[in-house]
């Protein structure tokens, strides 16, 4: 069956995505939403756009919402996935932290989990006594599907190919027989992570306490420059004075209405 979609229903896919995760699509992603939602509503068996659409809009926290997220984001993540973040946080940051050893860092868009792992890796392998940090990494995103891959640990064995090979073999378990193929996060990476479901959109996150870091990262870009301006003051709320903002590489906050202070490519700093 080949399905169609009218202008009322695009704009009505539009608004209830726009209203709750943010982002906006414009007309130029109407054949992206009508191939990628096709497949989805044959395997439903519904006859209509009108249809799926009445059944995702009741739910949206659930599963048929995330699905839908997943087919119009993308969640598109490496380690080490914009390398010289890193640099700076080991270089620049961690060593500032050495007296109190004590961390709070939130990785808000944080995908399939290679993003808030690759900070763990960074602070475990640059400062001289990590057992002896308290370092808690918030990981949140809005889809449940990205959150579970990522609370696992799991991966393509792949998805390290282009990693140093020590750095493999410190943090990295590979499978073996029937796993083979596969590598698996250490468990010393895995506690110093906690996942859980946030949506950006939200007025209040549910964080207590400030935090020194946080990344948001290549999902700005989907939000349009109202929703930028009042998620980047959100973040500038819930940081300590002092504390450090990394968004994504092709990402700008510079020209919003915003008190962040740029203090390297893409890295914003709040006030002491
Ligand atoms: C391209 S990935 C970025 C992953 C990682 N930060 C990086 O830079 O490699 C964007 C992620 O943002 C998530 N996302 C989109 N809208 C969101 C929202 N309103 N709240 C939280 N996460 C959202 C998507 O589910 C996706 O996993």
């Amino acid at each position: 069956m080949e399905y169609d979609i009218s202008p009322k229903e695009f704009e009505q896919f539009r608004a209830l995505i726009y209203q709750e995760c943010g982002i906006s699509l414009n007309d130029s992603k109407k054949t992206l939403l009508v191939s990628r939602l096709s497949k989805r509503l044959r395997m439903l068996e519904l006859d209509s756009f009108q249809a799926y659409y009445d059944r995702v809009a009741g739910e949206t926290d659930g599963e048929e919402f995330t699905l839908l997220l997943d087919l119009v984001s993308t969640n598109k993540t490496d380690f080490f996935r914009e390398p010289k973040h890193f640099d700076f946080l080991r270089e620049q940051i961690l060593p500032t932290l050495q007296s109190t050893r004590r961390v709070r860092i939130w990785s808000s868009a944080s995908s399939s989990g290679e993003e808030p792992y690759t900070i763990a890796m960074t602070l475990r392998d640059s400062v001289p006594d990590p057992e002896r940090w308290d370092c808690k990494i918030l990981a949140s995103d809005i889809s449940t599907r990205v959150l579970a891959k990522a609370a696992s640990g799991i991966y393509e064995a792949d998805r390290v190919r282009d990693l140093p090979p020590d750095l493999v073999e410190r943090h990295f378990l590979k499978g073996k027989g029937e796993r083979a193929g596969m590598i698996k996060v250490k468990p010393h990476l895995i506690e110093m992570v906690r996942y859980r479901r946030i949506n950006l959109m939200d007025d209040t996150f549910p964080i207590k306490g400030h935090l020194d870091l946080i990344f948001c990262r290549n999902v700005m870009i989907y939000f349009d420059r109202p929703t930028q301006t009042k998620l980047v003051n959100k973040f500038h709320r819930y940081l300590k004075p002092g504390g450090f903002l990394f968004i994504g590489h092709s990402e700008n906050i510079q020209s919003l209405d915003q008190p962040f202070k740029a203090v390297a490519p893409t890295i914003y700093r709040k006030e002491m």
